[in-house]
């Protein structure tokens, strides 16, 4: 395949790791500057340039966004999803996951662990948000921090509420999470390609320091993991739409708790303390998926009119408890089933003879119409009927 990574860092070790991985398989392999890319929607059809020359044909790109550069640095990756050329990681990946609150807002739908978070603004609410996550000592972080930049141990609320202001008056916005004390200054860092942990390892924070973050003088280690953890890096990181990332979870007392997911996860610490060419199986990883460009399915899907996507959510009341798939009626009313989502597990295009039960959640492709029946009504009534008489604007 011929590959382009973009980076502006060509020298750094994980670009370099990368590009070699690749030419020792025989690919093609560019290191192309993300800021020298021109976005051109002058012609027919979605088209880059590369320090003003079109760019030639490329089979995939790896996208390795800088913090400092992901409005643009999207806006390139989502030019070559536009081109359909493959990429494992979404424009909408990196974006949502850069962002911490977006990336816990994503992930706090779907049943994966994570530290108690809030996010408020006002003044008044903010004692209030401290203590509905615990209390003091509490941890309260930047929005966009990385290295552990922006990430504060709180010890009382006074305190907290002091931070918060002084960081709120310069317009920086700030989440407020509980302080997982168990975690003992340790995470876990899984390196996840595909649907699998390639990698993992623990980091341990140097002395007193809370944050194990390597930047912040952290050590890590080989370790194995255990499977619910490495289930949950897995999901994390394919709700955020990246197939290549570094999933941080902290030890919680119930089990793993997401902190965050990197898109554009270093490889040096990893690769150091597992020994592991990791840098290879993402480049294999590639060249296995190259045939399969991103599809926005529910914009593909909601082209025929009254046609769409939606979830429909069995509910006890419901008839359909208790039933195979082949005789739910879904069918015969024109609705196909392409997920099937119980609790954490889904169901790839589920079988006639799965029944159904309380709580299942169908992803379905059908007539609008049909599903929104099927919808509880307090979602499905959103759409307020217009008043009869004109309003009258003065
Ligand atoms: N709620 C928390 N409880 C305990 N430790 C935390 C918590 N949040 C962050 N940490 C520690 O701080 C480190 C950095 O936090 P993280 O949210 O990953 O920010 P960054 O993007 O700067 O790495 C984590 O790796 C972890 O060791
Ligand atoms: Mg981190």
């Amino acid at each position: 395949m011929k590959l382009a990574i973009l980076s502006r860092a060509p020298r750094c070790y994980t670009t370099g790791r990368l590009r070699t991985a690749a030419a020792d398989r025989g690919h093609t392999v560019k290191v192309l500057n993300t800021l020298r890319f021109g976005i051109d929607l002058s012609g027919p059809e979605p088209d880059l340039q590369f320090r003003g020359k079109p760019l030639s044909h490329y089979d995939a790109i790896l996208p390795r966004i800088g913090n400092s550069v992901t409005y643009f640095g999207t806006a390139v990756v989502r030019q070559f999803e536009q081109m359909d050329v493959y990429t494992p990681n979404t424009a909408n990946g990196i974006a949502n996951s850069r962002d911490k609150l977006r990336a816990t807002q994503i992930l706090s739908r779907h049943n994966i662990g994570m530290p108690p978070t809030t996010f408020v603004r006002d003044r008044a609410d903010v004692i209030p948000a401290i203590e509905r996550v615990g209390g003091a000592p509490v941890v309260i972080k930047l929005l966009e921090g990385t290295q552990g930049i922006g990430v504060i141990l709180a010890p009382e609320l006074k305190v907290a509420e002091a931070i918060i202001e002084t960081l709120q008056s310069t317009r920086q916005n700030v989440l407020v999470q509980r302080f997982v004390a168990e975690s003992k200054g340790r995470d876990i860092r899984a390196l996840v390609v595909g649907d699998r942990v390639v990698a993992a390892m623990r980091r341990v924070a140097k002395g007193d320091e809370f944050r194990s973050n390597v930047h912040r003088g952290g050590s890590v280690e080989k370790v194995s993991l255990e499977t619910a953890f490495e289930e949950t890096a897995v999901r994390a990181a394919q709700i955020m739409g990246l197939r290549v990332a570094g999933v941080d979870m902290v030890e919680g007392a119930d089990g793993p708790l997401v902190m965050e997911v990197n898109s554009s996860p270093g490889l040096e610490g990893i690769e150091a303390a597992t020994k592991l060419d990791v840098a290879g199986a993402i480049i294999d990883y590639i060249d296995n998926q190259v045939a399969f460009p991103e599809i926005d399915v529910r914009q593909r899907l909601t082209v025929s009119r009254g046609y769409g996507v939606a979830e429909i959510v069995v509910h006890a009341a419901s008839d359909l408890v208790g039933r195979p798939l082949a005789e739910s009626g879904l069918r015969d009313k024109d609705i196909s089933v392409l997920t099937l989502h119980r609790g954490a597990r889904v169901i790839p295009n589920p079988g006639k003879g799965h029944v159904l039960e309380d709580g299942d959640r169908l992803l379905c492709f059908g007539k609008l119409e049909e599903m929104r029946s099927m919808i509880p009504a307090r979602r499905a009534r959103r759409v307020k009927k217009l008043p009869k008489q004109p309003i009258h604007v003065i």
